[in-house]
């Protein structure tokens, strides 16, 4: 059983809870691969999605994963709506929660504003990315699909490329992998480096041969070029020259190496399109896999408020 009703971040899960999540995804990946996803583990119950920021992947598989578990789902759109008259976040998720709402996922630009929602609110909120924050159900997509390739967490070699400083993704997947008792390595230019990032127990490389060095796994980072102020490396033709992975980079990995990216690609930068598109890339695998970790997130957390009274 989860001990929060929310989902704000891989800070506060315990090994214990995020096994828990992948190996409730693993069956809920089960009945996402059958003829008929439709299932009546969440009927009666609602969500919401409220999303600050432009969104694909995590908007339309959390709004999919309500749906195949038989639970209703709206999105509210930020741009046509009442926050555009100055409601407050705490007003808007008041008013949902007025209406019964079981589940709020947000997106929002400043870290920490789930936290902030999820204390005023009786719903269950996932954070869906919080600024430079987390992006906690994107990790454990990442962690269930190394684990599903590769047998078990523990022990694995992942290496992470890219905008390490203004990535949330970096950050809930160097906690969560931790946690699990992999290593860590990252690699990124110096204005792309957080300075505290040694601390949560990666290790930072001098190269990306370095970093990829015996790797079971090779994710790159999206440049969140909509995050960053002033030129943080001269261009993107050689940000690619000198910190993209390509299949060079990836003769230092293991043979059986996978590559990751949480996606969008910015194809020719992080990665070339011949290894995104190749037999290494898991890529589009991770795209179905976040569906089953929000299912099984759904799941976990509609037990919890059933049992709490919620
Ligand atoms: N990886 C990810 O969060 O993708 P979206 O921005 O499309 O949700």
């Amino acid at each position: 059983m989860l001990k929060s009703k929310d989902l704000l971040g891989l800070k506060d899960l315990g090994a214990e809870e995020i096994y828990e999540i992948l190996d409730t995804a693993a069956q809920m990946k089960k009945l996402l691969s059958s003829e008929c996803k439709a299932s009546d583990a969440l009927r009666g119950k609602s969500l919401v999605t409220l999303f600050y920021e432009n969104s694909t992947r995590t908007r339309s598989s959390f709004e999919l994963a309500a749906k195949y578990l038989g639970a209703s789902e709206v999105n509210i759109s930020v741009a046509t709506s009442s926050v555009q008259k100055g409601e407050t976040l705490i007003d808007t998720g008041e008013t949902l929660d007025a209406m019964k709402i079981d589940y709020i996922v947000i997106r929002h630009p400043m870290a920490g504003a789930p936290k902030l929602l999820a204390e005023h609110v009786r719903a269950s909120v996932l954070n869906g990315g919080d600024g430079m924050h987390e992006h906690p159900t994107q990790a454990l997509l990442d962690i269930y699909t190394m684990r599903e390739a590769k047998g078990q967490v523990k022990g694995l070699k992942v290496a992470i490329l890219g905008d390490i400083k203004h990535s949330r993704v970096a950050l809930s997947n160097v906690l969560g992998l931790k946690k699990l008792g992999a290593e860590v390595c990252v690699y990124a230019p110096a204005t792309m480096m957080p300075r505290e990032i040694e601390k949560l127990g990666a290790r930072v490389a001098k190269s990306r041969e370095e970093a990829v060095d015996g790797a079971d796994a090779v994710m790159g980072l999206r440049i969140q070029l909509e995050r960053q102020h002033g030129g943080l490396f001269p261009s993107l033709s050689e940000y690619s020259g000198f910190y993209g992975v390509n299949d060079g980079v990836m003769k230092y990995a293991k043979k059986d190496a996978i590559v990751l990216h949480p996606g969008p690609v910015n194809r020719g930068v992080e990665l070339t399109p011949k290894l995104i598109d190749g037999e290494k890339s898991l890529i589009l695998e991770q795209v179905t896999n976040g569906v089953a970790v929000r299912m099984a997130l759904l799941k976990l957390l509609g037990e919890y408020r059933e049992a709490n009274g919620l």
